[in-house]
């Protein structure tokens, strides 16, 4: 029996960013599932399923089981089919929460072995949070090595885009020199024996450590897919600074983090949570995280761009945060890979 909708929605509708459903994992397209609600509520009756043949994140999945709808999700794209699967899939709180705990203690040694460090203070076993890493160039005046970090930051934090030679003094802008390779100049470190957390540059085994080729050590599947010149975000940058693949897109030690927490969510006993949890770190975890004189704040989107200054954050402990997903149990979600006009009939 189909209802014919006489009126149609006149209200205002309403949706922020800041939900736990908005804010679990990032697509560049997303919907307030709030927003979306409203709508299914006027158009379809409480026994309807509805589909959504392009459905990006899967906000229209999420506010199908805010309503107890039945839904069905489509998109063209795997990583959208991902994130819907992981948006709108219902994991028993128990069995999450168990397979969360075995993926962190399966990665502890490994994150141990990658990120922690004696603590200056108490000489405990204390936790790097973060590494900033500075772009380095040859001064073109005096032809010494000169971090990004040294000829660029004023006195008081902020960046100037004229670049200074701590060395010589001579001026000059960013476009006016070949950048080099990064080189770590800061971490940021906690320790839980003495609750310290501090900022302040590398000690010698912490830069042995940060700048060791990790990527050689790395036995688990990791993405190599090429970033190609045709693509629509890339830009000149990525050549001039060695971005071939998308590994690239990460220091050689969060690569090696990633690539053990993917092996371990495959493995895990609720693989489509941890492999969603695993992803809604990525883009944290990668050179996109451009340095911010005040504090982080998070990666730029729409862009691929990677800033002079960036952070390294330690990608296992970003690892601990989990999402969940609302809805009666009585409703569900099927979420497929496919074309939007296949899905009507008109395509092949
Ligand atoms: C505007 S976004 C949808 C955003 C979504 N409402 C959300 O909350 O994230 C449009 C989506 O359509 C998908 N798309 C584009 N062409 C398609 C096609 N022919 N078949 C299926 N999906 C397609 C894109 O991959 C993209 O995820
Ligand atoms: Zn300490
Ligand atoms: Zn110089």
């Amino acid at each position: 029996m189909t209802t014919q909708i006489i009126e149609p929605y006149r209200h205002e509708i309403i949706g922020g960013k800041g939900s736990i459903y908005y804010r679990a994992h990032s697509y560049h397209t997303k919907v307030p599932p709030e927003g979306i609600v409203p709508m299914i509520e006027h158009y379809t009756r409480p026994d309807a399923v509805v589909l959504d043949p392009f459905c990006g994140s899967g906000m229209a999945g999420v506010a199908c089981l805010m309503t107890g709808r039945n839904g069905v999700l489509s998109d063209l794209s795997p990583a959208a089919v991902h994130i819907s699967t992981g948006h709108t899939a219902r994991p028993d709180p128990l069995c999450f929460a168990q397979a969360a705990r075995r993926l962190l203690d399966d990665l502890a040694m490994l994150e141990s072995e990658l990120y922690d460090t004696p603590c200056i203070s108490c000489a405990g076993e204390a936790r790097t949070e973060y590494t900033v890493w500075s772009d380095t160039f040859t001064c073109p005046a005096c032809d010494r090595r000169v971090r990004f970090w040294d000829a660029a930051r004023r006195p008081d934090g902020t960046l100037d885009k004229t670049l200074h030679c701590p060395a010589c003094r001579a001026t000059f802008r960013k476009s006016d020199v070949k950048i080099g390779p990064a080189t770590p100049v800061l971490v940021s470190v906690s320790c839980p024996a003495c609750r310290t957390r501090e900022q302040r540059p590398l000690t010698q085994a912490e830069a042995t450590t940060a700048l060791h080729d990790h990527r050689a050590d790395i036995s688990d599947w990791y993405p190599t897919a090429p970033l190609e010149t045709w693509r629509e975000m890339w830009r000149g940058q990525h050549r001039d600074i060695g971005i071939i693949t998308a590994a690239d897109f990460f220091t050689g030690r969060n690569l090696r983090a990633l690539g053990a927490a993917w092996r371990a969510a495959n493995e895990s006993s609720e693989p489509t949570a941890m492999r969603f949890a695993m992803t809604t770190i990525v883009n944290g975890a990668s050179r996109r995280y451009q340095w911010s004189p005040k504090r982080p704040t998070d990666v730029l989107s729409e862009t691929l761009y990677i800033a002079s200054l960036t952070y390294e954050f330690n990608s296992a402990k970003s690892l601990v945060s989990c999402a969940s997903t609302p809805g009666p149990a009585s409703c569900s979600t099927t979420v497929t890979t496919q074309c939007g006009a296949a899905l009507s009939g008109g395509g092949r």
